[in-house]
């Protein structure tokens, strides 16, 4: 019998949850317009919408938030987030940011002109957004491994390093004001990146002289991952590992709300001097003083003893240990899902599932919504509600290669049994693969698509 490592935590408080019937679902899936964003968190019975802000904070987390010191300016809630942020990331400069697209929106609106490029291994959506609403284009370069659901690659977020090289050939350093890596690589299946390419990477930008800026939302699942899998790293901590990582860039944006186990919370990092006055005044305006930047004291002490549980071994053995269990269990069902497991969420491949519904019609929103009714479980749409764009040069809709649904766990928050659930539920929708049906938009925005789309079924 397949187990994942026991959780090296037990549960103090509990938060109720309750599945509602049937008709209930079909109700509040229709109300919602077919979209999972649009259903009240109380209708849903195992929320795997995302891992962000959702995982449960320790007693720790909770009795440092007590302390949290409410002072406007100086707070000492923030120096003891900056020695933690030291640290672990070791940059020269830092400022806190109420969730990591603010750090990504400061960055983009200082430094992206019309008509750059950013190349990543892949931008998430709100990286992605907040380049392209600068004019930029954002570029993903990520190893072709990394379309092949199957392929067993250690790393399958490692960049291309040849397409990098030939790319920036191509569009001229001049033109790329930051290039980024993102580990670890959410857009592509949670998968992670090695210290072999970050390094590589880092030497490529730097002969350049394009600033290297790690999306660091997963920082510490990625350590792991090297810690597990890269030669040479075995007998270091995923606090080394990191550390080591980081002294590779220039810079980071950071989601606190995942690897850092708060509910909100972000970080923008850097080097260069220059860069980090402007950036403190773009926060001003938009954030807050450098010292609280968007947060309450009480969330900067959350976040400063986060960033190091996230960093534990047991925790982050137990925490892949989720992730690849419900993978296996998925895939002894025999439901196509990205290999091998990434760190945070399972990712379903709905195009293989149901390969006679095409990009255009969305099989991947077809399968969150069949997982909602069959079992009121919430995931996301990763495929072509969120990712496909129209063309700026060929006014053409460019679709991705991947239709993909992803189960994110939250952090300590769901036990072994809400993952065997999980399995039954996408047992009972294989079973029945052949009447599910595509949806087309009734409306979508302009940007981030995904979020307030409503559909209509194509019956
Ligand atoms: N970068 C990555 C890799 C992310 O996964 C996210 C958020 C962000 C940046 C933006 O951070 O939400 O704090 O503003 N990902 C969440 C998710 C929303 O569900 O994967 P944020």
């Amino acid at each position: 019998m397949t187990q994942h490592p026991p959780e090296p935590y037990r549960i103090k408080m509990v938060e109720p949850v309750k599945l509602i019937d049937k008709e209930a679902r079909e109700k509040a899936l229709e109300e919602a317009g077919y979209n999972v964003f649009a259903l009240k968190a109380e209708d849903v019975f195992i929320d795997m919408l995302t891992d962000s802000g959702t995982g449960a904070m320790s007693k720790h987390q909770w009795a440092a938030m007590m302390l949290g010191d409410e002072s406007y300016a100086g707070a000492r809630s923030y120096f003891r987030l900056a020695e933690a942020v030291d640290e672990i990331f070791g940059f020269e400069h830092w400022l806190p940011t109420h969730q990591g697209r603010a750090a990504e929106g400061i960055l983009s609106t200082l430094l992206v002109k019309e008509g750059n490029y950013v190349p990543n291994n892949m931008h998430f959506d709100t990286t992605d957004a907040n380049i392209r609403s600068r004019g930029g284009r954002p570029t993903n370069l990520v190893i072709d491994e990394a379309y092949d659901p199957e392929n067993l690659h250690p790393f399958k977020g490692n960049m291309d390093l040849e397409k990098l090289k030939a790319f920036i050939e191509e569009v001229g350093a001049e033109n790329i004001p930051f290039g980024m890596m993102t580990v670890t690589n959410n857009a592509g299946g949670g998968q992670p990146v090695s210290m072999e390419n970050i390094r590589a990477v880092a030497k490529i930008y730097k002969s350049y002289e394009i600033p290297f800026f790690i999306d660091a939302a997963r920082y510490a699942e990625n350590a792991y991952f090297v810690k597990m899998r890269e030669e040479g790293y075995a007998d270091k901590t995923p606090t080394e590992i990191t550390q080591e990582l980081f002294s590779l860039a220039d810079g980071m944006t950071m989601s606190a709300k995942k690897d850092a186990i708060v509910n909100i919370g972000g970080l923008l990092c850097m080097r260069d001097n220059n860069l980090f006055v402007q950036a403190q005044n773009e926060l001003i305006m938009r954030e807050g003083f450098p010292t609280y930047g968007g947060l309450a004291g009480r969330d900067l002490d959350a976040m400063a003893v986060g960033l190091y549980e996230g960093l534990e071994e047991d925790y982050l053995r137990s925490r892949l240990g989720q992730t690849a269990y419900l993978n296996e269990k998925l895939l002894e069902i025999g439901v196509p899902v990205i290999q091998p497991a990434g760190g945070h969420a399972v990712y379903l491949d709905a195009g293989a599932l149901l390969p006679h519904i095409p990009h255009a019609e969305f099989p991947d929103q077809a399968l969150v919504v069949e997982l909602y009714r069959e079992g009121g479980i919430r995931g996301v749409e990763l495929g072509s509600v969120m990712f496909s764009y129209e063309d700026p040069d060929t006014g053409e809709m460019v679709y991705p290669d991947l239709e993909l649904v992803r189960l994110a766990i939250p952090r300590r928050t769901y036990t072994q049994s809400h993952l065997d659930y999980i399995v039954e539920t996408v047992e009972k929708i294989v079973a029945r693969t052949d009447e599910i049906k595509g949806y087309r938009f009734t409306y979508a925005p302009q940007f981030l698509k995904h979020f307030t789309a409503r559909f209509e079924s194509i019956a």
